[in-house]
Protein backbone atom coordinates (compact mmCIF):
# COMPACT_ATOMS: atom_id res chain seq x y z
CA UNK A 1 0.00 0.00 0.00
CA UNK A 2 2.92 2.54 0.40
CA UNK A 3 3.40 2.96 -3.33
CA UNK A 4 0.09 4.82 -3.49
CA UNK A 5 1.54 7.60 -1.90
CA UNK A 6 3.91 8.15 -4.99
CA UNK A 7 1.27 7.54 -7.38
CA UNK A 8 1.68 10.50 -9.81
CA UNK A 9 -1.87 11.67 -11.51
CA UNK A 10 -1.58 9.59 -14.87
CA UNK A 11 -1.66 6.05 -12.41
CA UNK A 12 -5.23 7.59 -10.48
CA UNK A 13 -6.18 8.01 -13.94
CA UNK A 14 -5.21 4.47 -14.48
CA UNK A 15 -7.01 3.70 -11.01
CA UNK A 16 -10.01 5.60 -12.38
CA UNK A 17 -10.14 3.65 -15.43
CA UNK A 18 -10.00 0.87 -13.42
CA UNK A 19 -12.38 1.81 -10.65
CA UNK A 20 -14.52 3.08 -12.57
CA UNK A 21 -14.33 1.09 -16.21
CA UNK A 22 -13.28 4.58 -18.32
CA UNK A 23 -10.75 6.76 -19.12
CA UNK A 24 -11.13 10.33 -17.80
CA UNK A 25 -10.94 12.68 -20.68
CA UNK A 26 -8.19 15.18 -18.95
CA UNK A 27 -5.73 12.49 -19.36
CA UNK A 28 -2.28 13.10 -20.96
CA UNK A 29 -2.05 11.92 -24.39
CA UNK A 30 -5.68 10.97 -24.54
CA UNK A 31 -7.20 11.05 -27.77
CA UNK A 32 -10.91 10.24 -27.11
CA UNK A 33 -13.82 12.76 -25.48
CA UNK A 34 -14.98 11.46 -21.93
CA UNK A 35 -18.30 10.34 -23.93
CA UNK A 36 -20.23 7.09 -22.40
CA UNK A 37 -19.00 6.07 -25.82
CA UNK A 38 -15.51 6.00 -25.13
CA UNK A 39 -16.15 5.12 -21.46
CA UNK A 40 -18.63 1.67 -22.72
CA UNK A 41 -15.17 1.66 -25.15
CA UNK A 42 -13.38 1.80 -22.56
CA UNK A 43 -15.04 -0.36 -20.47
CA UNK A 44 -15.93 -2.91 -22.95
CA UNK A 45 -12.23 -3.00 -23.64
CA UNK A 46 -11.25 -3.61 -19.84
CA UNK A 47 -13.96 -6.06 -19.80
CA UNK A 48 -12.93 -7.78 -22.34
CA UNK A 49 -9.69 -7.59 -20.62
CA UNK A 50 -11.22 -8.41 -17.17
CA UNK A 51 -13.61 -10.96 -18.80
CA UNK A 52 -9.95 -12.47 -19.99
CA UNK A 53 -8.15 -12.15 -16.70
CA UNK A 54 -11.19 -13.48 -15.21
CA UNK A 55 -11.14 -16.55 -17.13
CA UNK A 56 -7.20 -16.58 -16.50
CA UNK A 57 -7.97 -15.69 -12.71
CA UNK A 58 -10.38 -18.55 -12.73
CA UNK A 59 -8.33 -21.01 -14.41
CA UNK A 60 -4.70 -19.10 -13.71
CA UNK A 61 -2.66 -19.82 -11.02
CA UNK A 62 -2.23 -16.32 -9.79
CA UNK A 63 0.97 -15.17 -10.74
CA UNK A 64 -0.35 -12.47 -13.32
CA UNK A 65 -0.59 -9.37 -11.87
CA UNK A 66 -3.98 -9.04 -14.24
CA UNK A 67 -4.99 -12.31 -13.83
CA UNK A 68 -5.36 -11.28 -9.37
CA UNK A 69 -7.96 -9.07 -10.49
CA UNK A 70 -10.91 -10.23 -8.52
CA UNK A 71 -14.33 -10.88 -10.71
CA UNK A 72 -16.07 -8.72 -8.60
CA UNK A 73 -14.37 -5.59 -10.70
CA UNK A 74 -15.02 -6.95 -13.94
CA UNK A 75 -18.79 -6.63 -12.69
CA UNK A 76 -20.38 -4.08 -15.43
CA UNK A 77 -22.88 -3.17 -12.67
CA UNK A 78 -20.44 -2.34 -10.35
CA UNK A 79 -18.52 -0.87 -12.79
CA UNK A 80 -20.67 0.70 -15.67
CA UNK A 81 -23.27 2.23 -13.95
CA UNK A 82 -22.95 5.53 -12.10
CA UNK A 83 -25.94 4.96 -10.18
CA UNK A 84 -25.07 1.50 -8.62
CA UNK A 85 -24.63 0.73 -4.98
CA UNK A 86 -21.89 2.56 -3.75
CA UNK A 87 -20.68 4.37 -6.25
CA UNK A 88 -20.84 7.38 -4.58
CA UNK A 89 -18.31 5.59 -2.16
CA UNK A 90 -16.41 5.00 -4.65
CA UNK A 91 -16.27 8.32 -6.26
CA UNK A 92 -14.79 9.75 -2.79
CA UNK A 93 -12.55 6.95 -2.79
CA UNK A 94 -11.21 7.97 -6.24
CA UNK A 95 -11.23 11.31 -4.99
CA UNK A 96 -8.89 11.03 -2.31
CA UNK A 97 -7.21 8.51 -4.72
CA UNK A 98 -6.97 11.38 -7.16
CA UNK A 99 -5.05 14.35 -5.26
CA UNK A 100 -1.66 14.65 -5.61
CA UNK A 101 -0.52 13.00 -3.04
CA UNK A 102 -2.83 10.47 -2.12
CA UNK A 103 -3.15 9.75 1.73
CA UNK A 104 -3.45 5.68 2.42
CA UNK A 105 -4.29 6.36 5.55
CA UNK A 106 -6.25 8.64 4.86
CA UNK A 107 -8.51 6.88 2.75
CA UNK A 108 -7.93 3.95 5.26
CA UNK A 109 -10.01 6.06 7.36
CA UNK A 110 -12.88 7.26 4.97
CA UNK A 111 -12.42 3.09 4.46
CA UNK A 112 -12.95 2.94 8.50
CA UNK A 113 -15.28 5.56 8.23
CA UNK A 114 -17.72 3.46 6.23
CA UNK A 115 -17.61 1.22 8.54
CA UNK A 116 -15.15 -1.17 7.26
CA UNK A 117 -17.39 -1.97 4.61
CA UNK A 118 -15.29 -4.98 3.46
CA UNK A 119 -16.26 -4.88 0.13
CA UNK A 120 -15.69 -1.64 -0.79
CA UNK A 121 -12.45 -2.20 1.10
CA UNK A 122 -11.34 -5.28 -0.73
CA UNK A 123 -12.47 -3.50 -4.13
CA UNK A 124 -10.73 -0.48 -3.23
CA UNK A 125 -7.70 -2.57 -2.30
CA UNK A 126 -7.55 -4.75 -5.02
CA UNK A 127 -8.03 -1.68 -7.12
CA UNK A 128 -4.81 -0.34 -5.39
CA UNK A 129 -3.21 -3.83 -5.58
CA UNK A 130 -3.87 -3.57 -9.21
CA UNK A 131 -2.60 -0.33 -10.02
CA UNK A 132 0.09 -0.84 -7.76
CA UNK A 133 0.66 -3.94 -9.09
CA UNK A 134 0.44 -2.62 -12.64
CA UNK A 135 3.00 -0.39 -12.00
CA UNK A 136 5.47 -2.68 -10.49
CA UNK A 137 4.46 -4.92 -13.43
CA UNK A 138 4.97 -2.43 -15.94
CA UNK A 139 8.70 -1.81 -16.37
CA UNK A 140 8.57 0.16 -19.22
CA UNK A 141 8.21 3.57 -17.56
CA UNK A 142 9.07 5.88 -19.98
CA UNK A 143 5.62 6.96 -20.13
CA UNK A 144 3.28 3.89 -18.78
CA UNK A 145 0.28 6.23 -18.77
CA UNK A 146 -0.27 7.34 -21.90
CA UNK A 147 -3.55 7.11 -23.47
CA UNK A 148 -3.44 3.95 -24.59
CA UNK A 149 -2.02 2.55 -21.80
CA UNK A 150 -4.87 0.06 -21.53
CA UNK A 151 -4.53 -1.08 -25.55
CA UNK A 152 -0.88 -1.61 -24.15
CA UNK A 153 -2.08 -3.56 -21.20
CA UNK A 154 -4.26 -5.35 -23.05
CA UNK A 155 -1.78 -5.94 -25.83
CA UNK A 156 0.57 -7.17 -23.62
CA UNK A 157 -2.24 -9.25 -21.81
CA UNK A 158 -2.87 -10.53 -25.33
CA UNK A 159 0.63 -11.29 -25.73
CA UNK A 160 1.09 -12.81 -22.46
CA UNK A 161 -1.84 -15.08 -23.17
CA UNK A 162 -0.73 -15.76 -26.24
CA UNK A 163 3.03 -16.35 -24.66
CA UNK A 164 1.25 -18.12 -22.03
CA UNK A 165 -0.73 -20.09 -24.95
CA UNK A 166 2.82 -20.82 -26.73
CA UNK A 167 4.34 -21.62 -23.40
CA UNK A 168 1.29 -24.12 -22.68
CA UNK A 169 2.03 -25.56 -25.99
CA UNK A 170 5.29 -25.75 -25.44
CA UNK A 171 4.54 -27.47 -22.45
CA UNK A 172 2.34 -29.79 -23.85
CA UNK A 173 4.89 -30.37 -26.80
CA UNK A 174 7.30 -30.74 -23.49
CA UNK A 175 4.59 -33.54 -22.22
CA UNK A 176 4.36 -34.95 -25.27
CA UNK A 177 8.16 -35.06 -25.96
CA UNK A 178 8.64 -36.04 -22.39
CA UNK A 179 6.15 -39.18 -22.83
CA UNK A 180 7.70 -39.84 -26.37
CA UNK A 181 11.35 -39.92 -24.86
CA UNK A 182 9.67 -42.16 -22.20
CA UNK A 183 8.38 -44.22 -24.98
CA UNK A 184 11.70 -43.83 -26.58
CA UNK A 185 13.73 -45.07 -23.10
CA UNK A 186 11.17 -48.27 -22.55
CA UNK A 187 11.92 -49.09 -26.32
CA UNK A 188 15.46 -48.36 -25.99
CA UNK A 189 15.10 -50.27 -22.90
CA UNK A 190 13.32 -53.51 -24.44
CA UNK A 191 15.88 -53.20 -27.68
CA UNK A 192 18.87 -53.35 -24.92
CA UNK A 193 17.15 -56.43 -23.45
CA UNK A 194 16.56 -57.71 -27.27
CA UNK A 195 20.21 -56.75 -28.29
CA UNK A 196 21.73 -57.86 -25.36
CA UNK A 197 19.70 -61.48 -25.70
CA UNK A 198 20.81 -61.79 -29.52
CA UNK A 199 24.76 -61.09 -28.27
CA UNK A 200 24.05 -63.77 -26.03
CA UNK A 201 22.09 -65.52 -28.72
CA UNK A 202 24.80 -65.04 -31.21
CA UNK A 203 27.62 -65.79 -28.58
CA UNK A 204 25.70 -69.38 -28.16
CA UNK A 205 25.79 -69.37 -32.32
CA UNK A 206 29.34 -68.42 -32.72
CA UNK A 207 30.23 -71.38 -30.63
CA UNK A 208 28.24 -73.33 -32.31
CA UNK A 209 29.63 -71.81 -35.63
CA UNK A 210 33.41 -72.31 -34.36
CA UNK A 211 32.43 -75.85 -33.28
CA UNK A 212 31.02 -76.60 -36.79
CA UNK A 213 33.93 -74.61 -38.34
CA UNK A 214 36.46 -77.05 -36.65
CA UNK A 215 34.68 -79.90 -37.46
CA UNK A 216 34.87 -78.60 -41.06
CA UNK A 217 38.26 -77.56 -40.79
CA UNK A 218 39.68 -81.37 -39.11
CA UNK A 219 37.55 -82.49 -42.04
CA UNK A 220 39.51 -80.53 -44.73
CA UNK A 221 42.54 -81.42 -43.02
CA UNK A 222 42.03 -85.09 -43.42
CA UNK A 223 40.82 -83.86 -47.16
CA UNK A 224 44.32 -82.41 -47.34
CA UNK A 225 46.16 -84.58 -45.53
CA UNK A 226 45.50 -87.79 -48.05
CA UNK A 227 45.18 -85.07 -51.09
CA UNK A 228 49.02 -84.21 -49.73
CA UNK A 229 49.99 -87.66 -49.75
CA UNK A 230 48.76 -88.27 -52.92
CA UNK A 231 49.89 -85.26 -54.63
CA UNK A 232 53.64 -85.95 -53.24
CA UNK A 233 52.93 -89.56 -54.69
CA UNK A 234 52.00 -88.11 -57.64
CA UNK A 235 55.06 -85.79 -57.70
CA UNK A 236 57.29 -88.55 -56.52
CA UNK A 237 55.76 -90.12 -59.80
CA UNK A 238 56.50 -87.34 -61.68
CA UNK A 239 59.74 -86.83 -60.62
CA UNK A 240 60.63 -90.31 -61.23
CA UNK A 241 59.47 -89.85 -64.77
CA UNK A 242 60.94 -87.02 -65.25
CA UNK A 243 64.43 -88.82 -63.80
CA UNK A 244 63.50 -91.97 -66.15
CA UNK A 245 62.75 -89.33 -69.51
CA UNK A 246 66.12 -88.02 -68.58
CA UNK A 247 68.20 -90.87 -68.44
CA UNK A 248 66.34 -91.55 -72.41
CA UNK A 249 67.24 -88.23 -73.03
CA UNK A 250 71.15 -88.74 -72.23
CA UNK A 251 70.96 -91.81 -73.88
CA UNK A 252 69.72 -90.45 -76.69
CA UNK A 253 72.40 -87.94 -77.07
CA UNK A 254 74.91 -90.57 -76.52
CA UNK A 255 73.84 -92.34 -78.81
CA UNK A 256 73.06 -89.43 -81.06
CA UNK A 257 77.13 -88.40 -80.78
CA UNK A 258 78.16 -92.22 -81.05
CA UNK A 259 76.30 -92.04 -84.12
CA UNK A 260 78.00 -88.92 -85.32
CA UNK A 261 81.32 -90.01 -83.81
CA UNK A 262 80.90 -93.73 -86.00
CA UNK A 263 79.90 -91.94 -89.02
CA UNK A 264 83.21 -89.43 -88.93
CA UNK A 265 85.39 -92.72 -88.47
CA UNK A 266 87.56 -94.42 -90.86
CA UNK A 267 86.63 -97.94 -89.23
CA UNK A 268 82.75 -97.23 -89.59
CA UNK A 269 82.52 -99.75 -92.32
CA UNK A 270 82.95 -102.69 -89.90
CA UNK A 271 86.63 -103.84 -91.23
CA UNK A 272 87.73 -106.79 -89.35
CA UNK A 273 91.19 -105.76 -88.39
CA UNK A 274 93.91 -107.99 -88.14
CA UNK A 275 92.41 -110.78 -89.94
CA UNK A 276 90.90 -112.15 -86.57
CA UNK A 277 88.14 -108.45 -85.18
CA UNK A 278 85.40 -107.88 -87.08
CA UNK A 279 84.20 -104.67 -85.91
CA UNK A 280 80.83 -104.00 -85.18
CA UNK A 281 80.01 -100.37 -83.74
CA UNK A 282 81.55 -97.73 -82.34
CA UNK A 283 81.31 -97.87 -78.51
CA UNK A 284 83.04 -94.61 -77.58
CA UNK A 285 85.66 -91.93 -78.57
CA UNK A 286 88.53 -90.74 -76.38
CA UNK A 287 91.15 -87.82 -76.92
CA UNK A 288 93.36 -90.11 -79.72
CA UNK A 289 91.25 -93.52 -79.12
CA UNK A 290 88.28 -95.27 -80.53
CA UNK A 291 86.66 -98.09 -78.74
CA UNK A 292 85.00 -100.35 -81.45
CA UNK A 293 82.68 -103.54 -80.23
CA UNK A 294 84.29 -106.27 -81.90
CA UNK A 295 83.52 -109.63 -82.56
CA UNK A 296 86.88 -111.86 -82.00
CA UNK A 297 86.91 -114.61 -84.80
CA UNK A 298 89.33 -116.54 -83.33
CA UNK A 299 88.23 -116.98 -80.01
CA UNK A 300 84.86 -116.51 -80.84
CA UNK A 301 83.49 -113.64 -78.38
CA UNK A 302 83.03 -110.09 -78.70
CA UNK A 303 85.64 -107.85 -77.44
CA UNK A 304 86.51 -104.14 -77.10
CA UNK A 305 89.17 -103.18 -79.53
CA UNK A 306 90.32 -100.05 -78.81
CA UNK A 307 92.73 -97.81 -81.95
CA UNK A 308 95.24 -95.52 -80.96
CA UNK A 309 95.68 -93.12 -84.06
CA UNK A 310 98.46 -90.32 -83.53
CA UNK A 311 97.98 -87.29 -84.89
CA UNK A 312 99.71 -87.61 -88.62
CA UNK A 313 101.24 -83.98 -88.09
CA UNK A 314 102.43 -84.76 -84.88
CA UNK A 315 106.71 -84.60 -85.07
CA UNK A 316 108.05 -88.28 -85.13
CA UNK A 317 109.87 -87.79 -81.77
CA UNK A 318 106.10 -87.65 -80.11
CA UNK A 319 104.51 -90.25 -82.34
CA UNK A 320 107.01 -92.60 -80.75
CA UNK A 321 106.67 -91.30 -77.23
CA UNK A 322 103.15 -92.04 -77.64
CA UNK A 323 103.66 -95.64 -79.03
CA UNK A 324 105.74 -95.91 -76.35
CA UNK A 325 103.47 -95.53 -73.70
CA UNK A 326 101.08 -97.36 -75.25
CA UNK A 327 103.55 -100.71 -74.88
CA UNK A 328 104.12 -99.76 -71.91
CA UNK A 329 100.40 -99.79 -70.95
CA UNK A 330 99.90 -102.85 -72.97
CA UNK A 331 102.89 -104.89 -70.99
CA UNK A 332 101.66 -103.65 -67.63
CA UNK A 333 97.59 -104.44 -68.78
CA UNK A 334 98.31 -107.60 -69.83
CA UNK A 335 100.23 -109.16 -67.24
CA UNK A 336 96.58 -108.65 -64.78
CA UNK A 337 94.05 -111.01 -64.32
CA UNK A 338 91.75 -110.77 -62.08
CA UNK A 339 87.66 -110.76 -62.17
CA UNK A 340 87.43 -106.76 -61.38
CA UNK A 341 90.02 -105.68 -63.84
CA UNK A 342 89.30 -105.89 -67.35
CA UNK A 343 91.76 -108.23 -69.53
CA UNK A 344 93.81 -106.85 -72.12
CA UNK A 345 93.77 -109.96 -74.72
CA UNK A 346 95.47 -108.66 -77.43
CA UNK A 347 98.04 -105.61 -79.13
CA UNK A 348 98.94 -104.77 -82.97
CA UNK A 349 99.53 -102.36 -85.20
CA UNK A 350 97.52 -100.93 -88.39
CA UNK A 351 100.65 -98.78 -89.81
CA UNK A 352 103.04 -96.52 -88.05
CA UNK A 353 100.18 -93.87 -86.70
CA UNK A 354 97.55 -96.87 -85.40
CA UNK A 355 97.78 -99.66 -83.27
CA UNK A 356 95.27 -101.45 -81.48
CA UNK A 357 94.64 -103.15 -78.10
CA UNK A 358 92.04 -105.86 -77.70
CA UNK A 359 90.61 -105.82 -74.10
CA UNK A 360 87.52 -107.86 -72.70
CA UNK A 361 84.48 -106.60 -73.09
CA UNK A 362 82.08 -105.36 -70.86
CA UNK A 363 78.30 -104.85 -71.92
CA UNK A 364 76.65 -102.24 -69.93
CA UNK A 365 78.37 -98.85 -68.81
CA UNK A 366 80.90 -96.69 -66.85
CA UNK A 367 80.07 -95.54 -63.51
CA UNK A 368 80.56 -92.20 -64.87
CA UNK A 369 77.79 -92.37 -67.62
CA UNK A 370 75.65 -94.14 -64.13
CA UNK A 371 76.14 -91.23 -62.15
CA UNK A 372 75.45 -88.93 -64.58
CA UNK A 373 72.13 -91.07 -64.94
CA UNK A 374 70.92 -91.58 -61.11
CA UNK A 375 73.57 -88.76 -59.73
CA UNK A 376 74.08 -91.20 -56.85
CA UNK A 377 73.57 -94.79 -55.40
CA UNK A 378 72.69 -96.38 -52.37
CA UNK A 379 75.60 -96.86 -49.57
CA UNK A 380 75.62 -100.44 -49.93
CA UNK A 381 76.05 -100.29 -53.75
CA UNK A 382 78.20 -97.56 -53.10
CA UNK A 383 80.31 -99.65 -50.62
CA UNK A 384 79.80 -103.03 -52.81
CA UNK A 385 81.61 -100.83 -55.80
CA UNK A 386 84.47 -99.58 -53.28
CA UNK A 387 84.79 -103.12 -51.95
CA UNK A 388 85.24 -104.31 -55.69
CA UNK A 389 87.79 -101.39 -56.52
CA UNK A 390 89.78 -102.04 -53.06
CA UNK A 391 89.84 -105.52 -53.55
CA UNK A 392 91.49 -105.02 -57.82
CA UNK A 393 93.11 -102.21 -55.50
CA UNK A 394 94.80 -104.95 -53.25
CA UNK A 395 95.64 -107.16 -56.08
CA UNK A 396 97.42 -104.88 -58.61
CA UNK A 397 99.52 -104.52 -54.92
CA UNK A 398 100.07 -107.74 -54.46
CA UNK A 399 101.71 -108.29 -58.07
CA UNK A 400 105.23 -108.26 -58.94
CA UNK A 401 106.24 -105.46 -59.61
CA UNK A 402 103.00 -103.91 -57.95
CA UNK A 403 100.96 -101.49 -59.91
CA UNK A 404 99.59 -97.73 -59.21
CA UNK A 405 96.51 -97.13 -61.38
CA UNK A 406 96.99 -93.54 -61.19
CA UNK A 407 93.38 -92.91 -62.84
CA UNK A 408 90.78 -94.43 -61.08
CA UNK A 409 88.12 -92.72 -61.95
CA UNK A 410 84.19 -93.30 -62.51
CA UNK A 411 84.83 -93.29 -66.23
CA UNK A 412 87.61 -95.80 -65.51
CA UNK A 413 84.88 -97.91 -63.19
CA UNK A 414 83.03 -100.45 -65.81
CA UNK A 415 79.53 -101.51 -64.58
CA UNK A 416 79.52 -105.11 -65.85
CA UNK A 417 75.52 -105.05 -65.92
CA UNK A 418 75.04 -101.47 -66.21
CA UNK A 419 73.53 -100.85 -63.15
CA UNK A 420 75.46 -100.18 -59.13
CA UNK A 421 74.04 -103.74 -57.91
CA UNK A 422 76.68 -105.77 -60.14
CA UNK A 423 80.21 -106.88 -60.82
CA UNK A 424 82.43 -103.80 -61.81
CA UNK A 425 85.84 -103.99 -63.98
CA UNK A 426 88.57 -101.48 -63.76
CA UNK A 427 90.44 -100.42 -66.97
CA UNK A 428 92.30 -98.04 -68.61
CA UNK A 429 95.91 -98.45 -67.47
CA UNK A 430 97.26 -95.61 -69.06
CA UNK A 431 98.82 -93.73 -66.73
CA UNK A 432 99.87 -96.96 -64.40
CA UNK A 433 102.72 -96.31 -62.07
CA UNK A 434 104.93 -99.55 -62.36
CA UNK A 435 106.28 -99.60 -58.75
CA UNK A 436 109.73 -101.49 -59.17
CA UNK A 437 112.33 -101.60 -57.05
CA UNK A 438 114.40 -99.02 -59.17
CA UNK A 439 112.07 -96.27 -59.41
CA UNK A 440 110.23 -97.21 -55.51
CA UNK A 441 112.34 -96.21 -52.62
CA UNK A 442 110.90 -95.80 -49.34
CA UNK A 443 109.11 -92.86 -49.26
CA UNK A 444 107.65 -93.83 -52.53
CA UNK A 445 108.61 -93.00 -56.27
CA UNK A 446 109.17 -89.91 -58.15
CA UNK A 447 106.11 -88.75 -59.69
CA UNK A 448 107.10 -88.95 -63.05
CA UNK A 449 103.46 -87.62 -65.20
CA UNK A 450 103.15 -84.66 -63.09
CA UNK A 451 100.04 -82.82 -64.86
CA UNK A 452 98.60 -85.73 -66.21
CA UNK A 453 94.96 -87.72 -64.08
CA UNK A 454 91.68 -86.36 -63.67
CA UNK A 455 92.55 -83.54 -60.90
CA UNK A 456 89.12 -84.18 -58.94
CA UNK A 457 90.61 -87.62 -58.13
CA UNK A 458 94.31 -87.16 -57.50
CA UNK A 459 95.87 -86.58 -53.77
CA UNK A 460 97.49 -83.29 -53.05
CA UNK A 461 100.97 -84.63 -52.66
CA UNK A 462 100.26 -84.91 -56.30
CA UNK A 463 99.73 -81.02 -56.81
CA UNK A 464 103.00 -80.17 -54.82
CA UNK A 465 105.39 -78.30 -56.85
CA UNK A 466 109.04 -77.92 -56.18
CA UNK A 467 112.59 -79.06 -56.97
CA UNK A 468 111.92 -82.77 -56.72
CA UNK A 469 109.10 -84.10 -58.39
CA UNK A 470 106.94 -85.58 -55.39
CA UNK A 471 107.15 -88.81 -53.76
CA UNK A 472 103.30 -90.89 -54.68
CA UNK A 473 102.15 -94.84 -53.79
CA UNK A 474 99.51 -96.68 -53.86
CA UNK A 475 98.00 -94.35 -51.62
CA UNK A 476 97.08 -92.07 -54.61
CA UNK A 477 94.57 -94.66 -55.52
CA UNK A 478 93.63 -95.07 -51.70
CA UNK A 479 92.74 -91.32 -51.88
CA UNK A 480 90.84 -91.64 -55.69
CA UNK A 481 88.57 -94.52 -53.77
CA UNK A 482 87.79 -92.16 -51.41
CA UNK A 483 86.38 -89.30 -53.80
CA UNK A 484 84.32 -92.33 -55.86
CA UNK A 485 83.20 -93.30 -52.81
CA UNK A 486 81.94 -89.92 -51.71
CA UNK A 487 80.69 -89.53 -55.05
CA UNK A 488 78.81 -92.46 -54.84
CA UNK A 489 76.89 -91.33 -51.83
CA UNK A 490 76.54 -88.26 -52.34
CA UNK A 491 76.24 -87.11 -55.54
CA UNK A 492 79.04 -84.54 -55.45
CA UNK A 493 82.60 -84.68 -55.93
CA UNK A 494 84.29 -83.63 -52.33
CA UNK A 495 86.71 -81.16 -53.59
CA UNK A 496 86.35 -79.08 -56.38
CA UNK A 497 82.46 -80.24 -57.55
CA UNK A 498 81.88 -77.43 -60.19
CA UNK A 499 85.34 -76.47 -60.90
CA UNK A 500 87.02 -77.48 -64.02
CA UNK A 501 90.34 -79.02 -64.21
CA UNK A 502 92.29 -75.92 -65.32
CA UNK A 503 90.14 -73.63 -61.86
CA UNK A 504 91.30 -76.88 -59.48
CA UNK A 505 95.03 -75.95 -61.22
CA UNK A 506 95.34 -72.83 -60.53
CA UNK A 507 93.07 -72.26 -57.38
CA UNK A 508 94.82 -75.33 -55.60
CA UNK A 509 91.75 -76.60 -54.53
CA UNK A 510 93.25 -79.99 -53.95
CA UNK A 511 95.88 -78.60 -51.80
CA UNK A 512 93.61 -76.72 -49.61
CA UNK A 513 91.95 -79.95 -49.45
CA UNK A 514 92.25 -80.57 -45.58
CA UNK A 515 89.40 -81.72 -44.76
CA UNK A 516 86.27 -83.42 -46.37
CA UNK A 517 82.80 -81.88 -45.40
CA UNK A 518 79.81 -84.22 -45.30
CA UNK A 519 76.53 -82.96 -46.36
CA UNK A 520 73.55 -84.11 -44.18
CA UNK A 521 71.81 -85.52 -47.05
CA UNK A 522 71.27 -88.08 -47.97
CA UNK A 523 72.09 -89.87 -44.63
CA UNK A 524 75.19 -91.73 -44.85
CA UNK A 525 76.23 -94.52 -41.91
CA UNK A 526 79.76 -92.96 -39.56
CA UNK A 527 81.36 -95.84 -40.49
CA UNK A 528 81.26 -94.96 -44.36
CA UNK A 529 82.41 -91.47 -43.38
CA UNK A 530 85.05 -92.81 -40.98
CA UNK A 531 85.94 -94.72 -43.96
CA UNK A 532 86.00 -92.26 -46.29
CA UNK A 533 88.23 -89.31 -43.53
CA UNK A 534 90.70 -92.44 -43.76
CA UNK A 535 90.85 -92.47 -47.48
CA UNK A 536 91.41 -88.36 -48.18
CA UNK A 537 93.62 -87.94 -44.50
CA UNK A 538 95.53 -84.99 -46.19
CA UNK A 539 98.66 -85.79 -45.31
CA UNK A 540 100.05 -89.23 -47.25
CA UNK A 541 101.62 -90.63 -44.15
CA UNK A 542 98.16 -90.07 -42.16
CA UNK A 543 96.10 -91.61 -45.22
CA UNK A 544 95.43 -95.67 -45.70
CA UNK A 545 97.80 -97.84 -48.09
CA UNK A 546 95.78 -100.12 -50.03
CA UNK A 547 96.94 -103.12 -47.40
CA UNK A 548 95.12 -101.11 -44.90
CA UNK A 549 92.22 -100.15 -46.85
CA UNK A 550 91.78 -104.13 -48.30
CA UNK A 551 91.21 -104.66 -44.53
CA UNK A 552 89.35 -102.12 -43.11
CA UNK A 553 86.24 -103.32 -41.03
CA UNK A 554 84.33 -100.98 -42.86
CA UNK A 555 84.85 -103.98 -45.80
CA UNK A 556 84.43 -106.54 -43.66
CA UNK A 557 81.31 -108.44 -43.98
CA UNK A 558 78.93 -107.50 -41.78
CA UNK A 559 78.96 -110.03 -38.94
CA UNK A 560 82.47 -110.02 -38.60
CA UNK A 561 82.33 -106.19 -38.56
CA UNK A 562 80.05 -106.11 -35.85
CA UNK A 563 82.60 -108.48 -33.59
CA UNK A 564 85.65 -106.92 -34.62
CA UNK A 565 83.70 -103.30 -33.83
CA UNK A 566 83.05 -105.17 -30.61
CA UNK A 567 86.84 -106.51 -30.09
CA UNK A 568 88.71 -103.32 -31.21
CA UNK A 569 88.55 -99.79 -30.54
CA UNK A 570 87.04 -97.97 -33.32
CA UNK A 571 89.07 -97.94 -35.88
CA UNK A 572 91.91 -98.70 -33.85
CA UNK A 573 93.96 -100.26 -37.16
CA UNK A 574 93.28 -97.07 -38.75
CA UNK A 575 95.10 -94.97 -35.65
N1 LIG B 1 84.65 -99.14 -73.47
C1 LIG B 1 85.91 -99.06 -73.13
N2 LIG B 1 86.37 -100.23 -72.76
C2 LIG B 1 85.36 -101.08 -72.86
C3 LIG B 1 85.21 -102.42 -72.60
N3 LIG B 1 86.21 -103.12 -72.17
N4 LIG B 1 83.99 -102.95 -72.76
C4 LIG B 1 82.98 -102.21 -73.19
N5 LIG B 1 83.07 -100.95 -73.46
C5 LIG B 1 84.23 -100.37 -73.29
Amino acid sequence: MEELHSLDPRRQELLEARFLGGVSGNTAGSTGSASGGTKVSAYDKNSKKDSLCGVQFQGGNGSSPVRGLPPVIRSPQNSHSPSAPGSSVRHTLFSLVQTVSPNPIEIRSYLDSLNANKLHEIRFVQICFELHLYVVWNPISGNPFQSDRSDRIYNKNLDLEKKEGRIDDLLRANCDLRRQIDEQQKLLEKYKERLNMCITMSKKLLIEKVKLTLAEYHEQEEIFKLRLGHLKKEEAEIQAELERLERVRNLHIRELKRINNEDSSQFKDHPTLNERYLLLHLLGRGGFSEVYKAFDLTEQRYAAVKIHQLNKNWREEKKENYHKHACREYRIHKQLDHPRIVKLYDYFSLDTDTFCTVLEYCEGNDLDFYLKQHKLMSEKEARSIVMQIVNALRYLNEIKPPIIHYDLKPGNILLVDGNACGEIKITDFGLSKIMDDDSYGVDGMDLTSQGAGTYWYLPPECFVVGKEPPKISNKVDVWSVGVIFFQCLYGRKPFGHNQSQQDILQENTILKATEVQFPSKPVASNEAKAFIRRCLAYRKEDRFDVHQLGSDSYLLPHIRRASSSGALAPNSSSY
